[in-house]
């Protein structure tokens, strides 16, 4: 790009009313200064990768370690940023004790009662959105088999939605998922449930796509939808009154032929292309990647693969993926 860049990423989308955000670590944000700049620089939202899940803050019954996630918060105020909290319900990174068979169906709804109210109660008025429940959905569509729902069955969607909002009533309550980005099975799934739970009167304010995406379709992941699915899928979400968040966005380019510099180049035609769809969407409030440099991604760990996933490099220089991004959030 030969263009002065006069903006950054965070002054673009302020511009244009929207959040940008990244998903942080809490020891990068203590160890490492460019780590620091550069997301204050870029970014006015946050989302901590692991620091406010289940197996994180509850390592033993009742014990809750809020450390980690404090220094995010803290961070985040200091830069004038906002943050999305996650996650309160999920079927991944739980403690080890969190097994059907150690609850009754009342001794696990008393205990997603006070998971939420001690989560949600401790960020009380400080975080802008919740992802309350987190891939609650199977491939087909379904409701996914995990230990909320076997323990509580379909009901706990309602319970933690409920919860949450008597917790606090400040954040956004959005259900979030991957794979659910285009139309599909769980597409349609995910509109169902989340229909349901509007015309039930239960209280969700939004809707978080995950979009990890590909190059091209791989053993774990797929390349992004056709532009038309997507905003067919963003506008019937937008038409229930969801607000939309991107919410972990990475473009992954392993396994394909070519060199560096090319697969970079077809990255951003990815990340352009994307964003320049879901922008046209009226309810897209946030965009946030899983991670924003190179140096911290979950990809490689993953799928067990060498992997440039995002828009920074591992020395936090912008690639083309960010140029990328710049130039969607420039347009009009
Ligand atoms: C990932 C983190 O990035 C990793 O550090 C961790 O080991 C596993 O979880 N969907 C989600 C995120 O909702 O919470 C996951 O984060 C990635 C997939």
């Amino acid at each position: 790009m030969d263009r002065l860049q006069t903006q950054t990423l965070r002054s673009l989308s302020e511009r244009r009313g929207l959040f940008i955000g990244a998903a942080v670590n809490a020891r990068a944000l203590r160890d490492d200064a460019a780590y620091r700049e550069t997301l204050a620089r870029e970014y006015n939202m946050l989302t901590p990768e692991n620091e406010m899940k289940f197996g994180t803050l509850v390592k033993e019954p009742n014990v809750y370690n809020f450390g980690p996630a404090d220094e995010i918060l803290a961070f985040a105020r200091a830069n004038d940023m906002s943050l999305r909290g996650h996650t309160l319900v999920w079927h991944n990174q739980n403690p080890k004790w969190l097994c059907p068979e150690n609850f009754t169906r009342s001794q696990a709804i008393e205990l997603l009662e006070k998971h939420i109210f001690t989560v949600v109660g401790h960020f009380h008025a400080k975080v802008y959105a919740w992802d309350v429940i987190n891939e609650g959905l199977a491939e087909d569509g379904s409701l996914r088999d995990t230990f909320w729902m076997k323990t509580i069955g379909p009901e706990y969607f309602e319970y933690a939605f409920r919860f949450a909002r008597e917790a606090d009533k400040n954040p956004r309550l959005f259900y979030n998922e991957y794979a659910a980005d285009g139309l599909s099975p769980k597409a349609d799934g995910m509109y169902r449930l989340l229909k349901d739970l509007k015309e039930g009167g239960i209280p969700i304010d939004g809707v978080g796509l995950q979009m990890h995406f590909a190059l091209y379709d791989n053993p774990n992941f797929a390349a992004p939808p056709s532009p038309e699915d997507l905003t067919a899928n963003l506008n019937r979400l937008a038409d229930l009154g969801l607000e939309i968040h991107i919410t972990e966005l990475d473009v992954q380019v392993q396994r394909q032929p070519g060199g560096r510099e090319e697969l970079l180049a077809r990255q951003a035609q990815v990340y352009h292309d994307l964003l320049d769809t879901v922008l046209q969407n009226r309810r897209l409030k946030a965009v946030v990647t899983w991670g924003f440099t190179d140096r911290h991604s979950w990809i490689p760990g993953f799928t067990g693969q060498p992997d440039w996933p995002l828009p920074f490099d591992e020395f936090y220089q912008p690639k083309p993926a960010y140029h990328a991004i710049y130039q969607a959030l420039e347009e009009e």
